[in-house]
């Protein structure tokens, strides 16, 4: 599907191909438990959030030096511009390379080598978002905060990410404020894995501008009416909530419930060398399983400009 769209939703660990994890590993000296492409795909089989974090984490030990990061982000630009995407809002989360000893000036001189020519080369906008894992805690959430602070030029907003349950968005209200005062866009993933419970809480204490996910608000009515009366965004990702069984199957997705309660719902990729598709391939499979119109997906397109931190006449450009 090439219809014109922003990407929302997007770790850009989450699309370090099997190709590239195989080069890096070899250059840099880093030993796999693994040791072909195919045997590295072939562990692209998961029960949960966490069975998948766990092989995530252990594939990016390869991103290394900035070189790393630039490869890792010229290649999903030129597969994301390939599906469409005109705009990409990217995720990085700069704990998963600290405490491998990465300095975070290797990942984010990476990064920005790659982005900042995206729009010439690729067609593709960008903004970075930096994500807390929550899993590692309010505090180590501060002291990432200060390791990113002669970075800031380059980082447009945070994010929250990672195991969800038992890490409720609330415990983060301290950072998400820092945040907010350096004037920086607030998002996190809440209703992944987590209960309704975390999306009122990023909503309600961490004042979030939109929310990734977020489809276990649909259990709460009184919240998918907040949602859609305020206009708050959902980035969701259906292939990545079908291969970590957030849902049985694409065709029991409730993204329709939602569409129908008008929230505005965006859709994307995640990470999509482990979820079987980039953001256009997430649109061809909402249509095919759950039945959504041509009409609807220019719909879907529309919301992710309507929902990108792009200035209002860029936004207004593709209406
Ligand atoms: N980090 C990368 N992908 C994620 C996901 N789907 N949920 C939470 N954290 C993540
Ligand atoms: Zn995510």
């Amino acid at each position: 599907m090439s219809l014109p769209k922003a990407e929302l939703h997007v770790h850009i660990e989450g699309t370090l191909e099997p190709e590239l994890v195989m080069a890096c590993a070899q250059r840099n000296s880093v030993d796999l438990p693994f040791r072909s492409v195919e045997e590295l795909r072939a562990r692209y089989v998961f029960d949960d959030l966490q069975s998948f974090l766990d092989l995530y984490y252990l594939a990016m030990d390869v991103l290394q030096v900035a070189r790393d990061f630039t490869e890792v982000a010229d290649g999903y630009l030129a597969r994301a511009a390939a599906q469409g995407v005109r705009h990409a809002e990217i995720f990085f989360d700069p704990q998963a390379h600290l405490v491998r000893g990465v300095p975070l000036r290797e990942v984010v001189d990476g990064l920005v080598a790659s982005l900042r020519t995206s729009e010439q080369r690729f067609g593709v906008s960008t903004r970075l978002i930096a994500c807390f894992l929550r899993d590692k805690g309010p505090q180590a959430a501060e002291e990432t905060w200060e390791a990113l602070q002669p970075h800031l030029e380059h980082i447009d907003g945070v994010g929250l990410d990672s195991a969800e349950v038992g890490y409720p968005p609330e415990d983060f209200r301290g950072v998400f404020e820092r945040a907010r005062a350096a004037g920086l866009h607030l998002v996190a993933h809440a209703g992944e894995e987590g209960p309704p419970a975390y999306v009122w809480q990023a909503l309600d204490t961490l004042g979030v501008e939109r929310v990734d996910h977020g489809v276990r608000s649909v259990e709460d009515p009184e919240l998918v009416r907040r949602l859609a009366r305020d206009r708050t965004p959902l980035t969701v990702c259906p292939l990545s909530n079908v291969r970590l069984r957030t849902v049985a199957a694409l065709d029991e997705h409730r993204l329709p419930e939602l569409v129908d309660a008008g929230v505005l719902a965006t859709i994307n990729s995640d990470d999509p060398a482990y979820f079987g598709g980039y953001a256009g391939d997430n649109f061809d499979a909402v249509q095919r399983d759950l039945g959504f119109s041509d009409a609807a997906l220019r719909e879907f397109a529309a919301n992710s400009f309507r929902a990108s931190f792009l200035p209002e006449e860029q936004r207004a450009a593709y209406l």
